[in-house]
C-alpha cells in the first residue's frame, strides 16, 4: 500500500525544470559579482533582496510566511494534523564569494516548486509542510557556518555568537538589528529561534552533490546516509617583521614561513590517516603587512578539516594544533590557535532514507546511497529531528565556483523526488 501511494503520486506530480532554472537565474542576478559568479553575503543588500524574492515566491505559492529573530524564513502549508510536528524542507540562499547559482538555492526554490507541484496534484498534507530558507549557511561574514540552523538546534551560546566578528568589527546581533531582525540581546534572540523538541517531525534537504560521483556513475539521485564532520581552526603566527633587504636571514622570525609550514603540515596530517574520507584545506592564508620589501610579521590561517569518522577527524585537529606549536617554537614566532567549530557527523534517519529511495523508485530514477562530504544545515537539524538529504548530479562535481551547473532535467528529478518524499512523510 505504501509503494502504491508513491506510485500514485508519481503519476500526478509534474515539475518543469526550466521554470526552476528561470527562478534560480533571477535569484543569481541578486549578486555582488556579475553573472555567472554569485556572491551573496549575509545581510548585505543583495541578501536582503534575495530574502524578499524568496518570501514573495512563497506567498505566490500559497505559503504563509514568517521569519524568526535570526532571519530564518519559513513558508507554511497547513495540514490536517498540525499536532504531529511539521515536515520541514529547505536550504540556504547565501553564497560565498564567486560561487555558483545552485548551491543552497536549489533546496529553497526547488522546495517551493515541490510544494507547488503537490498543490497542483491536489494532494492535501497530513502533517503541515514548511519550506525554510536558513540564515547564513556559509561562514563568510562571521566565520561561523550554519548560524540559523545551529541556533534552531540550540547549539549556540551568546558568548560564542558574540565572539564572531565581521570585517567591520560587529557581531551577529548588531548587524541583524540594522536590517530589522534580532532582539534586545543575543540571549533573547537565541531563545526566540530555538525549536521546541518534537516541533519538526522530519527534515529533508535537496542539494546538488558538490562532488562528481553521481554524474560519473550515471546515477539520477543520491540518497544521503550521513554527513561528514566539519571542523574549522584559526591559527595566527606573529613575528617581528623587518626590512626585506636589511634584515639578515639568521635574524628573522618570519611569520609567513611559519604559516607556509603549517599549511604543508595540514596536508601531511590529513594524508596520514590513509583514508580518502579525511580532507583538510588551508582556505585562507593572510600575511601582514603584505609588502614585497617587508618580512611578514603576521600570518593568519583558516583551516578546514573534515572526516566522516569524528574521532579520526579530532585526531587530525589535535595534530595540526600540535604542529602549530612546534613550528612556532622552531621559528621563534608567537602562536595563537582557536577552534572555530568542531562538529560531530550526522546520520540520516532510516524513514527518510526509505522515503527518498521509494520516491525515486516510483519515478523510475536510479539511486545511490552516499555520504555528504560538504556540510549543510541538515547537520544541525539532525540534532533535533530525523534528517535526510536528496542529492542530484552536478557538472564535474564543481561547486563553490561560478561554473557550477546542474541540468534542468536533473533539477526536475530532484524536485519531484522531494515532492513525493514530503508527501510520504506528511502522511506517515
Ligand atoms: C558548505 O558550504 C561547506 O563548506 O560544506
Ligand atoms: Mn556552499
Ligand atoms: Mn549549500
Ligand atoms: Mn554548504
Amino acid at each position: 500500500a505504501v509503494i502504491g501511494f508513491s506510485q500514485c503520486m508519481a503519476q500526478t506530480v509534474t515539475v518543469d525544470g526550466s521554470k526552476v532554472v528561470e527562478l534560480l537565474t533571477r535569484l543569481a542576478n541578486l549578486s555582488d559579482h556579475e553573472n555567472p559568479a554569485v556572491t551573496r553575503i549575509l545581510f548585505t543588500q543583495n541578501d536582503m533582496l534575495a530574502r524578499r524574492f524568496v518570501k514573495d515566491l512563497m506567498r505566490e505559492n500559497n505559503l504563509v510566511v514568517r521569519e524568526d529573530a535570526m532571519g530564518n524564513i519559513f513558508g507554511r502549508w497547513e495540514g490536517s494534523n498540525p499536532t504531529g510536528g511539521v515536515v520541514l524542507t529547505g536550504s540556504h540562499c547565501d553564497a560565498i564569494p564567486l560561487a555558483g547559482m545552485y548551491d543552497g538555492t536549489l533546496g529553497v526554490i526547488g522546495a517551493i516548486e515541490a510544494v507547488a507541484a503537490l498543490q497542483r496534484s491536489s494532494f492535501k498534507p497530513g502533517r503541515p509542510i514548511e519550506v525554510i530558507m536558513f540564515t547564513s549557511e556559509e561562514p563568510t561574514r562571521f566565520g561561523l557556518s550554519c548560524s540559523g540552523s545551529r541556533a534552531m538546534a540550540g547549539t549556540l551560546t551568546p558568548e560564542v555568537l558574540e565572539s564572531k566578528l565581521d570585517a567591520g568589527g560587529q557581531h551577529f546581533l548588531q548587524v541583524a538589528n540594522e536590517v530589522g531582525y534580532g532582539a534586545a540581546t543575543t540571549q533573547e534572540m537565541l531563545d526566540a529561534v530555538r525549536v521546541l523538541e518534537g516541533g519538526i517531525a522530519y527534515f529533508v534537504e535537496l542539494h546538488i552533490e558538490q562532488g562528481p560521483l553521481l554524474e560519473r556513475e550515471g546515477v539520477d539521485i543520491g540518497v544521503v546516509t550521513a554527513i561528514s564532520a566539519p571542523a574549522a581552526l584559526e591559527v595566527k603566527f606573529a613575528g617581528d617583521g623587518g626590512h626585506a633587504g636589511g634584515q639578515l636571514m639568521p635574524d628573522r622570525n618570519d611569520a609567513g614561513l611559519a604559516g607556509a609550514e603549517l599549511a604543508l603540515a595540514v596536508e601531511r596530517h590529513v594524508l596520514g590517516t590513509g583514508s580518502v574520507d579525511t580532507v583538510g584545506t588551508t582556505g585562507t592564508f593572510e600575511i601582514a603587512p603584505g609588502a614585497i620589501n617587508s618580512v611578514p610579521r603576521d600570518a593568519r590561517l583558516a583551516i578546514d578539516i573534515r572526516d566522516i569518522d569524528g574521532p579520526r577527524r579530532d585526531g587530525v585537529v589535535a595534530a595540526v594544533l600540535n604542529s602549530a606549536e612546534q613550528i612556532a617554537d622552531q621559528r621563534k614566532v608567537r602562536v595563537a590557535s582557536r577552534i572555530i567549530n568542531q562538529d560531530p557527523p550526522a546520520t540520516s534517519h532510516p524513514n527518510i532514507v526509505e522515503a527518498v529511495a521509494t520516491s525515486a523508485d516510483a519515478l523510475g530514477l536510479s539511486t545511490k546511497r552516499m555520504v555528504s562530504r560538504a556540510y549543510h544545515d541538515s547537520l544541525f537539524m539532525a540534532r533535533i529531528a530525523p534528517m535526510g538529504m536528496i542529492f542530484i548530479p552536478c557538472k564535474n562535481g564543481w561547486s563553490h565556483r561560478p561554473d557550477e551547473f546542474a541540468k534542468p532535467s536533473d533539477i526536475a528529478n530532484g524536485v519531484r523526488v522531494l515532492a513525493l518524499t514530503m508527501a510520504r512523510l506528511s502522511e506517515g
